[in-house]
């Protein structure tokens, strides 16, 4: 599999794509959330260090077909309009969420879960955005590259890429950057 695909608006996907070797999370935060095989490992190896530091992370939402990101597509664009939604959310098959390789992460405090924006200014997240290119995974839509990426800040949004990811991270290029 290509880790570095890049999947965006001008990049899409089949609707009818889904990625091979997909594997369940055991994510506590839901049942039933997969993602590739390798991110999935490489994301435990990383729950295992965080955890050394009191961190407990988990994925809250990773592989999403086609259909399941019409609805949630079409669900915020209903509740919070178009010019939001737009930067926020990728339309069906621009989502590199169906590609199983972006994950999207909630930390535990006791036994509350925070999600999205609620995680800005976590210690867990600083540390996961230093630390994450060492298991292969980049800040996908980071600050100050909404223009490149196309969408707002997303703390919580990671993308598996491989063994580029440190090269990405110590240059501070985006994919849309690293892909031109
Ligand atoms: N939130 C990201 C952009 C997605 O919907 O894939
Ligand atoms: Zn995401």
């Amino acid at each position: 599999m290509n880790y570095l695909i890049l999947i965006n608006r001008n990049n899409t996907l089949d609707k009818n794509y889904i990625p091979k070797y997909l594997t369940d999370t055991c994510s506590k935060y839901k049942k039933g959330i997969k993602v590739v095989d390798k991110v999935n490992d490489m994301f435990l190896l990383m729950k295992l260090e965080a955890l050394k530091y009191g961190y407990d992370i988990d994925i809250m939402s990773g592989y999403r077909d086609y259909d399941y990101q019409v609805k949630l597509y079409n669900k915020l664009i209903k509740d919070k309009g178009f010019n939001y939604a737009y930067r926020i959310i990728a339309p069906p098959g621009a989502s590199e969420h169906q590609t199983g390789l972006a994950i999207d992460i909630c930390v535990y405090r006791y036994d509350k879960c925070y999600v999205e924006h609620e995680l800005n200014d976590f210690d867990e997240i600083s540390w996961i955005i230093k630390n994450a290119h060492r298991f292969g995974f980049i800040l996908r839509y980071p600050k100050g590259k909404e223009d490149i990426t196309g969408y707002s800040y997303e703390p919580w949004h990671f993308r598996y890429v491989g063994n580029m990811a440190s090269y990405l991270y110590f240059n501070n290029l985006t994919l849309e950057e690293y892909c031109k």
